[in-house]
């Protein structure tokens, strides 16, 4: 199993108040599935992904990845997170190259496979260039080549496309769907998006109102490779998106209550 999340809740203590995150969620994740996480604001997925990275601990309950109890920053996963973690101070090329400073990687070593990496995402000829001088696909494709070249087994990806134009949202979930089915890494995805869930992942999980926990799991029964572009037009994907929208209505008119 890639991710096994065993009976986690998560309480917050902030000036003496107490906030449930998350209370009793289980979920299993195994090697190459593409999973999104779906849910109002505040129930949790962020929480969620923290701690299969390892950033948080759970107040109850066990998080495993690869069979191994999460326990401290866990290194073989690649997280995006909401911000991203490009620095404006650094190149493209030394951005992407920055997670493999902290590895026994030669000069050579790391200069081809950042390269690798730039190909991989399309940005070949942009070594040079600043984050500012980047549109803002650009700067999410750095972002995940930063993620990508080290490695990782697994991807977190925290509402990774949320701020780009429809249209660039397309080309990166294409983009990203060919980088999955060619390294068959497991992706765990984060979305406000209902279509964005439908259109990658093969499961999508509700998660039900603050305390977060998981409301329902659906599996979208579309074959890959699917076409980001065509894929909506797909009567599989209008009933998917149909009855996951029935699910997490009420929960986020719910929200809107407290
Ligand atoms: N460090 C913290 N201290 C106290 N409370 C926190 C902390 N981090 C998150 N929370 C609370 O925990 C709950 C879940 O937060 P989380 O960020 O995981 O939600 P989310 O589902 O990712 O929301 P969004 O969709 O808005 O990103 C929220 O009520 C939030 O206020
Ligand atoms: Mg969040």
């Amino acid at each position: 199993m890639s991710v096994s999340v065993k009976g986690v809740e998560k309480r917050y203590v902030r000036r003496g108040r107490e906030t449930l995150a998350l209370s009793s969620v289980d979920l299993e994740i195994a090697q190459g599935d593409f999973v999104a996480f779906v849910g109002p604001s505040g129930c949790g997925k962020s929480t969620l992904l923290n701690m299969i990275a390892g950033i948080i601990d759970p107040s109850g309950g066990q998080i495993l990845h690869e069979g191994h109890v999460v326990n401290g920053i866990n290194t073989r996963v690649g997280y995006m997170t909401q911000t991203d973690s490009v620095l404006p101070w650094r190149t493209v090329f030394e951005n992407i190259e920055l997670p493999l400073t902290f590895r026994p990687h030669s000069a050579a070593e790391r200069r081809e496979k950042v390269e690798a990496m730039m190909k991989a995402v399309d940005l070949t000829g942009f070594g040079n260039a600043f984050p500012n001088e980047l549109s803002g696909g650009m700067r999410k494709r750095v972002a995940l080549a930063q993620v990508l070249v080290y490695e990782p087994s697994t991807l977190l990806m925290d509402e990774p496309f949320g701020a780009l134009d429809a249209q660039l949202k397309l080309v990166m979930q294409q983009r990203l769907l060919e980088i999955w089915q060619q390294t068959g890494k497991t992706v765990v995805f984060v979305t406000h998006d209902l279509s964005e869930a439908v259109t990658l992942a093969q499961r999508v999980v509700v998660f039900s109102g603050r305390p977060g926990s998981i409301k329902a799991i659906e599996p979208i029964d579309i074959p890959y490779p699917r076409d980001p572009f065509k894929v909506r037009f797909d009567a599989r994907f209008q009933a998917s998106y149909e009855r996951l929208w029935s699910i997490l209505a009420p929960e986020i008119a719910k929200g809107e209550d407290l």
